[in-house]
């Protein structure tokens, strides 16, 4: 089994280099903002209380989160990886997430950090903003998940990179681009399929 985070600040390109490298390494994309606006859309329980959050770009709280990922795991008893996109995002996450693997006897085995200058980021996402629905894709919104980034999620990093699995790819190339120099990580440890 191979287990990837691909790690990073909003409008990063996660979410969409996550699907590329889940179809070319048939690996499972596990994406927790994707779960958690799956809920909101339905109407759940857990689905209401973490708009509250969403809505403002602050986090949701870690049990709801390190909850899901639990069963989304259990969901794919013969997946050949997963590939962790928005998760995990705070030191508490990192740390159940680690445990949650060691369970199942397995590990993270690479993260890859997207690299992309804060303005950047910004112009990425008010562009998708227009056409998303999302309602944290506007200026004020998109600001405070900077923020929420920085204070909360960049220091898992060192998590990481004290275990020696963190490597750093600029993420501001093109689509492609960027794909080929993740891949090229990725290669060390299985090939595409
Ligand atoms: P989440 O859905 O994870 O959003 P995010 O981290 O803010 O990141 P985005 O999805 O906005 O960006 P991305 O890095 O995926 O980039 P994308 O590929 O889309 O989280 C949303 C909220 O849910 C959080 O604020 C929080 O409330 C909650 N949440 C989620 N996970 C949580 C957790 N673990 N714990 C607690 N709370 C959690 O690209 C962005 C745009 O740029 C797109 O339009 C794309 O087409 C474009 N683009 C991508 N790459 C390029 C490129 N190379 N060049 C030009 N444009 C590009
Ligand atoms: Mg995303």
């Amino acid at each position: 089994m191979f287990n990837l985070v691909l790690f990073g600040p909003p409008g990063s390109g996660k979410g969409t280099q996550s699907m590329h490298i889940a179809n070319t390494y048939h690996l499972q994309h596990v994406s927790t903002g994707d779960l958690l606006r799956s809920e909101v859309e339905g109407q759940t329980p857990l689905g209401v209380e973490a708009k509250k959050y969403m809505d403002q770009g602050l986090l949701v709280p870690d049990e709801v989160v390190i909850g899901m990922i639990s069963s989304k795991i259990d969901e794919s008893p013969e997946a050949r990886g997963f590939i962790f996109d928005g998760f995990p995002r705070t030191k508490a996450q990192a740390e159940a997430l680690d445990k949650l693997l060691e369970f199942k006897n397995t590990k993270i085995d690479l993260v890859l950090a997207l690299d992309v200058p804060e303005a950047e980021l910004i112009t990425r996402l008010i562009g998708r903003g227009v056409n998303s629905g999302r309602s944290d894709d506007n200026q004020e919104v998109i600001v405070k998940r900077i923020k929420e980034y920085h204070s909360k999620t960049e220091p898992v990093a060192n998590h990481y990179d004290a275990q020696d699995k963190l490597e750093r790819v600029k993420g501001d190339h093109t689509i492609d681009e960027t794909f080929k120099l993740l891949a090229r990580h990725i290669d060390r440890y299985l090939l595409p399929v």
